[in-house]
């Protein structure tokens, strides 16, 4: 695909949204208190990767605790990569034991909020003995070095404490998302063949109940591998015992009895530095979710680096990043980026406007929050609330701001700047992605100049480049983006099938298997800095949220209504893009409003709520060009209301004509602000 025929599908992307950041020219340099006191204040560092990457990644990873030190820095045979082998390590001590042999031993790690208002803080010390005890837990469970562990929780500390008990012991987790449906969370379990699921009875979510243990029961009753299932007590005594969670005799048992039991001593496994650390499932464009595969020693070295530069992370700072654990920022700087680095972490559970809309901003004021990580989607709808939600607090602790899963768009950029930070405290726009584990486009805050909507550059230790269909390199305009050089924290395969990571990463450039695609769109102005433009491919991105437009049609033609679907994207003032689906009915279905709900719910009930369309609306025939192939372009024109583009391909000309004036009788749409975030 030639550059210029880059559909931005993304963000808050109107074209003329994109081409405003074409001419966006507000500049901000670091604040000069921020930048003396920084960890980074000059580009030294930039130069000295530049010179040398691999001498970069080491001088990182001597930072860490090795049982051994590696042989090798890197071996790179594209598109596979090895870093640090020979090298012996383990997670939880790094994240854990370091700390508690230092002053920070007593240091709050997690600072914790329950939506319903219950709070606790869990030191180091906390941590160090809750981890080992889980982690003899899981041993007692017969989970051994190199099993497979599901995770499916609401955001509770126990979440922590079980990632870093898999890490203890060397088995790979794999955390689903709290909001994923049973049948998702099968799947996932089934692919990577998990022995123990561990859960909890319920979660909160906007005062509601979720009720995690019922969903997990009705997702292994297929799941042949699971020997046990933990299910934590989200609150003892709230839901009742029996209310969520029937427990299956010598299968299910409840977390606190079993850790009253656990001893508090684990030896920790010494670990290869290319050992799988944990698989995280995440949308592609064909068939079903993909198990990105991360592995030890590198992931450790790339997120540690990375939250210690890009957020400046200093021993007195309380950070918070307001990501689910469920998805790879909730893995990267919730977890491990920030235990690694030793800092207090903030955990909150639920949602930003539960019980009122100050929730975030009373959260901050209350623990003191200095560093904010956190979505374009939630900061739209921040703007959305109002300003006098933000003003009530006092946020004068905040010193630094992030942004992360989607482009942030120059005016809802502007207002994080002014309203939540009051113009004092810099911004990271912070671009990567699940593959990448740790952040590879953005800002060092003591020593970029930011401009609104822009990613800006590399970090040091990373090589980016916008390359056109043919391969050639395009040093300003736009492109595709492409990642140079192999970094520690990417991903090393995906689970069960390396050919699709060979064919999904690296076959964009024919004979170039050294070059990382990474499915998105950029631009790059005169200073080089980096402006993403979103997907180039069918995967949306709702409210910072992957999701494969493929995932939703198959859900739909499951019910049996449904003859034929295609799910395009449209823009969404909150969520940046949307999920519209023309469906086409089965012989002997009619189209009504109900049955455009009840295909709504049964994605929902698929997939979860996060992929419910907002848009249902029915078609007579969808358009197709003469070799078959749904015009996905006309039918987001349509989504957007948009004039039709070239329509000479269409097999059937009419079929447009007839949508178009479907349309016009508005067949209908439904528009549900928060779906996607209520999960
Ligand atoms: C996709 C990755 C990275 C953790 C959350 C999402 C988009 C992510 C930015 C940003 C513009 C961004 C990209 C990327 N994206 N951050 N700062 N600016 N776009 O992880 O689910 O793996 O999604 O999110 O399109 O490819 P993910």
């Amino acid at each position: 695909m030639a550059p210029s025929n880059i559909v931005p599908r993304k963000p808050m992307t109107t074209m003329t949204e994109i081409d405003a950041l074409l001419t966006e020219n507000r500049k901000f340099p670091p604040p000069d208190e921020f930048r003396r006191n920084a960890h980074v204040k000059d580009t030294s560092l930039y130069k000295a990767a530049e010179e040398n990457s691999e001498a970069f990644w080491e001088s990182q990873a001597n930072e860490l605790e090795w049982f051994e030190k590696w042989k090798t820095v890197c071996e790179w045979n594209p598109p596979h990569v090895k870093w640090f082998t020979g090298g012996k390590i383990n997670v939880s001590v790094n994240c854990v034991d370091r700390h508690v042999k230092t002053a920070r031993r007593n240091k709050a790690a997690l600072i914790w909020e329950g939506e319903p208002g219950d709070r606790r803080t869990l030191t180091y010390w906390d941590l160090y003995v809750e981890v080992q005890k889980c982690a003899n837990m899981l041993k007692k469970l017969g989970v051994k070095r190199g099993d497979r562990v599901a995770i499916y929780m609401p955001l509770i500390p126990e979440v922590a404490i079980a990632m870093l008990a898999c890490t203890r012991i060397g088995a790979a987790h794999s955390v689903v998302f709290g909001g994923f449906s049973p049948e998702s969370l099968r799947d996932r379990i089934n692919d990577a063949e998990c022995r123990v699921l561990i859960t909890a009875d319920g979660g909160y979510r906007r005062g509601g109940v979720i009720p995690l243990k019922r969903n997990a029961d009705r997702a292994i009753e297929s799941c042949p591998t699971i020997e046990h299932v933990v299910v934590v007590q989200r609150r003892p005594g709230a839901f009742g015992d029996e209310a969520f969670a029937s427990m299956t005799e010598g299968r299910d048992h409840w977390w606190h009895r079993l850790m009253q039991d656990a001893s508090p001593v684990c030896q920790p496994e010494q670990m290869d530095a290319e050992d799988v650390l944990y698989i995280l499932y995440t949308s592609g464009t064909t068939g079903k979710p993909k198990g990105i595969v991360h592995t030890t020693g590198g992931y450790l070295v790339g997120v540690t680096t990375t939250t210690k530069f890009v957020f400046d992370l200093k021993d007195d700072d309380v950070f918070w990043c307001t990501a689910d654990v469920g998805w790879v920022t909730g893995h990267s700087y919730l977890v491990y980026g920030p235990l690694a680095n030793g800092a207090t972490c903030v955990m909150y559970e639920g949602a930003p406007d539960w019980p009122e809309k100050d929730r975030f901003w009373q959260i901050c004021e209350r623990h003191g929050v200095t560093i904010l990580y956190t979505a374009p989607t939630a900061i739209r709808a921040f703007m959305k609330w109002g300003d006098q939600w933000p003003a009530k607090h006092d946020l004068s602790r905040l010193r630094l701001l992030g942004s992360v899963g989607e482009p942030i768009n120059p005016e809802a950029w502007m207002w994080y700047q002014e309203k939540i930070g009051g113009n004092r405290c810099p911004i990271v726009d912070t671009w990567w992605q699940t593959e990448t584990g740790a952040i590879v486009i953005s800002p060092l805050p003591g020593v970029t100049e930011t401009k609104p909507g822009s990613a800006t550059t590399p970090l040091p230790g990373f090589s980016a480049a916008l390359i056109d269909a043919s391969g050639k390199e395009i040093k300003v305009g736009g492109g595709l983006l492409a990642l140079t050089k192999p970094w520690p924290s990417m991903l090393r395969t995906i689970w069960g099938d390396d050919q699709r990571y060979v064919d999904t990463y690296f076959t964009k450039w024919e004979g170039r298997p050294d070059l990382y695609f990474p499915g998105d769109g950029a631009k790059r102005d005169d200073d080089g800095y980096y402006w993403i433009l979103g997907r180039v491919d069918d995967v949306l991105n709702v409210a910072g949220h992957r999701i494969g437009t493929m995932e939703v049609e198959s859900a739909l033609v499951e019910h049996p209504a449904v003859a034929e679907a295609a799910v395009v994207g449209r823009t969404h003032e909150l969520k940046g893009q949307a999920l519209a689906a023309f469906v086409t009915v089965r012989e002997g279905f009619e189209p009504s409003d109900d049955l455009g709900q009840e295909l709504r719910e049964f994605v929902a009930e698929k997939i979860g709520a996060i992929a419910k369309p907002d848009d249902v609306m029915f078609a007579a025939d969808l358009p197709k060009t003469r070799s078959g192939k749904i015009m996905r372009r006309l039918l987001r024109d349509i989504a957007e209301g948009r004039a039709l583009g070239d329509t000479t391909t269409l097999a059937d000309p009419n079929v447009v004509a007839a949508l178009k004036d479907q349309l016009v009788h508005k067949v209908f749409t439904f528009t549900s602000m928060f779906e996607a975030r209520e999960e």
